[in-house]
């Protein structure tokens, strides 16, 4: 069937997360409580990372079925769901995964904060290379656990792998994880499998375990190809624990279902013996109906969405192009996360976040949350119908009339 991405379809009142809260102090409020924006233009939401478009046809089928069946008692992921996942990878991705590495979790973020309570003991560190996905920074922070910063290098537009950086700090005795982000949240980058092989190498050297987080893998643009960083070889595969999940790829993230995929068994028992003990057992019904469907029937609607996110990255790049030259889009190869450029609007942090959801009323992620390596970025999700896109740059536009110089 065809999909229509354009259709705009209200999503207030549905508990959404982008489009029910704001920024305020530092934290998430309700859109309710903050008057400032209950009046006038409405605030468009370009943030956190989900998509505006319903979910594919099939899916949707498969969880209205599953509905009236009417019984939503406790449940695990079953053989089927196993082997959904395991046609998965092997189609999409050439990986040959077995059904038992296949541990199910409510989500990929609890998952990678257990990854660290297991594998990290307080007082010994986990690399991380900013700008990067915030809660890798909190999975650390939040098990007293030390973040290595490992900056990500930009140059001409491009950013790329710091490994001499890399090299000192995995080589420090209390190094134990690095949480690689592939294909990269927010700079867009897919991976080379040269990139990833140099990487594993030395983290195999030193013996730091690559906590591979892979949720962006199967939104590629042409052109460029998804590695699974456990494809590289036996011994990779054994020295690595793989996040994986149908949320980003299928727009499901509000049914909390992911796969953390461990090829190692000793390091597999050891993460299920975590979550035993906080007692966290099986994944969402729904979840997991919407994962089968998906991941069976759900290619054809893959295909034309990620036709319909390019067509809206060509055409963010060519509004920036003519309308906004103190920006800088920097090209992102995969995922619908684009990282801005926009130090050449000439604003601290507070300013450009002031100028973006106060003056223009569309709300970005800051890039200062992926890091300090982020300040005088934004990070805006091209995943909306293309008539959101267009308001959102053409507001943006007009309120940075006269700010900066051109680039
Ligand atoms: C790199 C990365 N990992 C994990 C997540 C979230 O995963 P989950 O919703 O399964 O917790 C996101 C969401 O944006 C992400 O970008």
């Amino acid at each position: 069937m065809i999909y229509n991405f354009d259709q705009e379809i209200d999503r207030r009142g549905t508990n959404s997360a982008k489009w029910g809260v704001v920024p305020q102090g530092g934290r998430y409020v309700p859109l309710e409580s903050a008057p400032q924006f209950l009046e006038g233009k409405r605030l468009l939401p370009l943030w956190v990372a989900d998509m505006d478009f319903l979910a594919p046809q099939p899916v949707i089928d498969a969880l209205i079925q599953r509905v009236q069946h009417g019984i939503f008692g406790y449940n695990g992921p079953g053989l089927s769901y196993r082997q959904a996942v395991v046609d998965w990878m092997a189609r999409r991705h050439g990986w040959a995964v077995d059904a038992d590495w296949i541990v199910a979790t409510p989500g990929v973020v609890p998952a990678l904060y257990m990854l660290v309570r297991t594998f990290v003991a307080p007082g010994q560190r986990v690399i991380i290379q900013p700008p990067v996905y915030h809660p890798f920074f909190s999975a650390a922070s939040n098990n007293e656990v030390e973040a290595a910063h490992n900056p990500l290098l930009l140059a001409g537009g491009r950013y790329e792998m710091d490994f001499a950086g890399l090299d000192t700090l995995a080589r420090q005795p209390d190094t134990a994880m690095l949480i690689l982000c592939s294909p990269h949240n927010p700079v867009g980058r897919v991976w080379t499998p040269e990139e990833l092989r140099r990487l594993g190498e030395i983290c195999l050297e030193h013996d730091v375990l690559v906590v591979a987080d892979e949720i962006h893998g199967d939104l590629i643009y042409p052109g460029h190809r998804f590695t699974p960083f456990a494809t590289l070889g036996e011994a990779f595969a054994q020295n690595t624990i793989v996040c994986t999940a149908p949320s980003k790829t299928f727009n499901l993230a509000g049914l909390a279902t992911s796969n953390i995929i461990i090829p190692n068994r000793e390091l597999r028992l050891r993460f299920e013996r975590t979550l035993n003990n906080i007692g966290l057992h099986g994944v969402n019904t729904l979840g997991m109906v919407a994962l089968e469907a998906a991941y069976t029937h759900g290619e054809e609607w893959l295909t034309q969405v990620m036709d319909y996110i390019a067509g809206n990255l060509r055409f963010l790049r060519d509004f920036v192009a003519e309308h906004l030259p103190q920006i800088q889009v920097i090209e992102p190869e995969g995922t619908y996360l684009v990282w801005l450029d926009c130090r050449g609007l000439g604003l601290d942090k507070a300013e450009l976040e002031r100028l973006m959801l106060g003056e223009a009323r569309v709300f970005l992620n800051e890039g200062y949350i992926f890091g300090r390596e982020g300040d005088g970025f934004e990070r805006i999700n091209i995943a909306c119908p293309r008539s959101i896109l267009g308001e959102a740059l053409q507001r943006i536009k007009e309120a940075t009339q006269g700010v900066g110089h051109v680039r």
